[in-house]
């Protein structure tokens, strides 16, 4: 399941339930003019269940769409970015990473026409590990965070050069104030 509908379907899901059990208590009172604390909380939940179910896909759908509206991509999608003093293995990578990712990642991982920036902060180590990276040059990757369509596997890289590109990432990263964040959302 996508990440973002990950998240609508528990977050939101028990958030929206719960404001709507809320909402829906208070006007009963109003309504009622007396408490009703003594109404059985499991009956009611089983006769909302329904409109519950309503309101999750509403909500869900509305996170869906506010995520979709954040996605960008070509030049707008470009960052500025300050260019450190490499260790070794960050230059390495920076030979290896200008042969075969600037093309779409742009110069120094700042975004470019064919793919999106990796000196950004969803591609923190929180959230986009070592691991994201072999992978991504193994299968590719599909279009899910921006709209530049999706990244064809890069076999051509070996996983020495692989480890290299990841070191310069991370250098090129913490050098423009992107660390570890644990992974929430995007
Ligand atoms: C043909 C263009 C292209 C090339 C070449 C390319 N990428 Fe990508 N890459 C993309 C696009 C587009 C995405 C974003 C997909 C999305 O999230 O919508 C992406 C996403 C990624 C991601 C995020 C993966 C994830 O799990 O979301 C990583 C990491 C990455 N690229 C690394 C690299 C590295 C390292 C290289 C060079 C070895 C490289 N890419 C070469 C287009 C490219």
């Amino acid at each position: 399941m996508p990440e973002f509908l990950e998240t609508a379907f528990t977050f939101r899901w028990l958030e929206g339930a719960y404001w709507f059990l809320k909402l829906e208590t208070f006007t009963r009172d109003v309504m009622n003019k007396k408490s009703v604390r003594t109404v059985n909380f499991a009956e009611r939940i089983k006769a909302k269940l329904p409109a519950l179910l309503v309101l999750a896909v509403v909500v869900g759908g509305a996170w869906v769409m506010i995520n979709e509206a954040t996605k960008t991509s070509g030049p707008e999608a470009k960052v500025a970015v300050k260019v450190p003093a490499f260790s070794a293995v960050g230059q390495q990578g920076a030979i290896a990473y200008a042969a075969n990712c600037a093309a779409c990642h742009g110069a120094n991982g700042s975004g470019g026409d064919g793919g999106p920036p990796l000196v950004h902060k969803i591609y923190n180590p929180g959230h986009h590990a070592d691991g994201a990276f072999f992978l991504a040059l193994q299968r590719g990757v599909s279009q899910h965070h921006w709209r530049f369509g999706n990244m064809p596997p890069q076999p051509q890289v070996s996983a020495g050069d692989t480890k290299a590109i990841i070191a310069y990432v991370r250098e090129l990263q913490t050098a423009n104030g992107i660390g570890y964040q644990p992974h929430r959302m995007q």
